[in-house]
């Protein structure tokens, strides 16, 4: 999504904004900007494409100088990507600065009003209007701070904003509702980012803005208002953050680096995590006694793209080993489908940036239907971490290939450690709990083995490179994996796939089948093995080009295969955190053959924050 960072303090500024930008480039960028006070005089310089675009069209640095800037990187939601289009956007005399995360729902008639009063709109931005705004209300209000009150009194939607005024050139106004935004304390100095990450180089004392509240900052001074009347004190932390989870390494691209630090991050999504004397998981964070444990009645998840493939696994897993009915849903139904939650309904976000628009939202739904609500997220302080009633943390560090991998098996593997704490309430025993729990420890070194065959996975994304279609199938706890390892195709690599449940192909997929096509199917040993391998004959005697993933030992898949991926065995429901593994794999050498760029592929965005 968009990113907003800021800087007031005595540093030339724009190096220190354009620097803070590209460690959220990553999130998804189509067009750059910034602002800066030179000279007393505002200074607005702005490109399609990357940063380093930007970057290149700045002027020489005595004549773009300053120590106040604001600067942001866009991804398109109105308007295309251009010049004119990206951010900062600004009033008719061009004195106030906008960036803006978020979405103005409600622009289309205020930017009507605001032309007939004879405001000249240059952009097809939804953003526009809020300068617009800012720049009408000037005149009739008696402070800048009032004229911001006003403007986004108008205002219905999202927004993370910074603004800089040419009439005000020694400070930022900072302000959100339902768009992140963090302050950064330095020495004399203050940062702002939608993302800690961007400004942790800088300073690790941050603390996040709630919805409402405007800051003014100042070099050696910032005062916070809610809902711009009562002072309020901000709760600063200090981010516990290892700048190294943010370089490459010897890796040539971030996601290669998440899938292969793999075998440590589910390791610290478990670590701490297991009484083995009970044969129990612990997730004290669920805030959850016994006595609410067994009061359970039904289970809702709720995610998005890869975060919602999570879910689905975990509902194989709650069934199985809870019998607690669980129901599946895409966020963005869920906040909006008036959904039916009855007492002793518990209910988890799961969402890697704990950002996620949609999410967030459907959170907010479920509480204000009186429901306490859970989340599994990965980035700490996030706003879904801090909205919900408990959760768990997947630890699995930085995520910042777009495409979702370790943050996937993190977060099976919290869902997993909840279907123990749920199922030892129930049905399982502690023998069966400490015998599930013992096999959740040997996974990462079988996912290690599982990395050792990058480069035969390699050899076969090489054949299917320029294939146009793949479809991908599996069945039970695997059919989400067969989803997910779709996903992961055609975001990185733009080839057209489909994940089906491997019997369902027969009523209509089954109709795309050719020699062209290739086939990635998961048959693992599991009581659906047989089921599947008829699936597959029907697959091969159609002449698709069959890659199977099923377990050492298991020679049979070789006689209809054009490939065969062998895999540890494990228990049926800890099976997608091995065979997500080659999928990943697949999808990232398919994309690198390709020459495309894995870490930021077109038109995504690492951590969606508009609906
Ligand atoms: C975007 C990302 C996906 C991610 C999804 C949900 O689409 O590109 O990788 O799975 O958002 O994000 P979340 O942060 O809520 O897990």
């Amino acid at each position: 999504m968009s990113n907003i960072v800021g800087y007031i303090g005595k540093r030339n500024a724009l190096p220190i904004v354009i620097e803070a930008l590209k460690r959220l480039e990553y999130r998804g960028c189509d067009s750059a900007g910034c602002a800066i006070i030179h000279d007393n005089k505002l200074q607005i310089y702005k490109k399609p494409g990357k940063i380093v675009d930007l970057e290149r069209s700045l002027p020489e640095p005595n004549l773009c100088s300053g120590s106040v800037a604001i600067a942001h990187t866009r991804w398109a939601t109105h308007g295309e990507p251009s010049e004119v289009n990206a951010h900062p956007q600004i009033d008719c005399y061009g004195k106030i600065a906008i960036v803006h995360n978020g979405i103005i729902e409600n622009y289309i008639p205020l930017k009507k009003q605001l032309i007939e009063l004879g405001h000249q709109f240059i952009s097809d931005t939804d953003t526009e209007v809020i300068a617009h705004l800012i720049e009408q209300y000037r005149t009739s209000e008696p402070t800048i701070q009032e004229a911001i009150r006003v403007a986004l009194s108008k205002v219905e939607g999202t927004y993370g904003l910074a603004i800089l005024c040419e009439d005000e050139p020694d400070q930022i106004f900072a302000i959100r509702k339902g768009s992140p935004l963090i302050v950064g304390i330095g020495d004399n100095e203050h940062f702002i980012a939608n993302d800690v990450s961007a400004i942790v180089i800088h300073t690790k004392r941050v603390f996040y803005l709630q919805d409402d509240e405007l800051c003014i900052l100042k070099g050696d001074y910032f005062e916070i208002t809610n809902g711009f009347r009562e002072k309020v004190k901000p709760q600063v932390s200090t981010v516990d953050w290892d700048i190294s989870a943010i370089e490459k390494g010897p890796y040539k691209h971030f996601m290669l680096k998440e899938i292969f630090e793999q075998p440590i991050s589910v390791d610290n999504a478990f670590r701490g995590r297991i009484d083995e004397s009970s044969g129990n998981a612990r997730l004290g964070g669920l805030k959850l006694t016994p006595q609410d444990i067994s009061k359970i009645e039904q289970i809702h998840l709720v995610g998005c793209g890869t975060s919602y493939h999570a879910a689905l696994i975990g509902k194989y897993m709650i069934e199985d080993f809870a019998r607690i009915p669980v129901q599946v849903e895409f966020a963005s139904e869920y906040r909006y489908r008036n959904p039916i939650i009855q007492d002793n309904t518990l209910i988890f976000v799961i969402s890697q940036s704990g950002e996620t628009a949609d999410s967030l939202a459907a959170l907010r739904e479920a509480q204000s239907k009186g429901a306490k609500v859970y989340g599994i997220t990965n980035v700490v302080g996030s706003s879904i971490a801090r909205e919900s009633n408990g959760g768990s943390y997947i630890h699995a560090g930085t995520e910042i290939g777009v495409a979702s991998t370790k943050a996937f098996t993190s977060q099976i593997t919290i869902l997993f450690l909840l279907s123990i704490l749920l199922g030892r309430q129930r049905n399982l025993s502690s023998i069966q709990g400490l015998e599930y729990i013992r096999e959740l420890q040997r996974i990462p070194a079988k996912i290690e083995s599982i990395l050792q065959q990058s480069e035969y996975i390699r050899e076969i994304a090489e054949t299917i490179k320029d294939s146009h279609n793949a479809m991908y199938l599996g069945r039970g706890i695997n059919y989400p994996v067969a989803l997910e390892g779709a996903l992961k195709l055609k975001e990185i690599s733009y080839i057209h796939a489909e994940g089906y449940a491997a019997a369902e192909m027969k009523h209509g997929p089954i109709a795309l089948i050719d020699k062209e096509m290739p086939v990635i199917a998961i048959a693992t040993n599991d009581p659906l093995y047989d089921k599947i391998h008829n699936n597959l004959e029907e697959v091969y005697s159609r002449k698709a080009r069959l890659i199977t993933i099923t377990n050492e030992g298991n020679t049979e898949l070789e006689n209809i295969s054009e490939r065969v991926i062998y895999l540890p065995s494990t228990l049926q429901n800890l099976q997608p955190l091995l065979t997500v593994i080659p999928l990943q794999l697949l999808a990232y050498y398919v994309a690198d053959l390709k020459g495309l760029n894995v870490d930021q592929p077109r038109n995504l965005a690492k951590s969606v924050t508009v609906e």
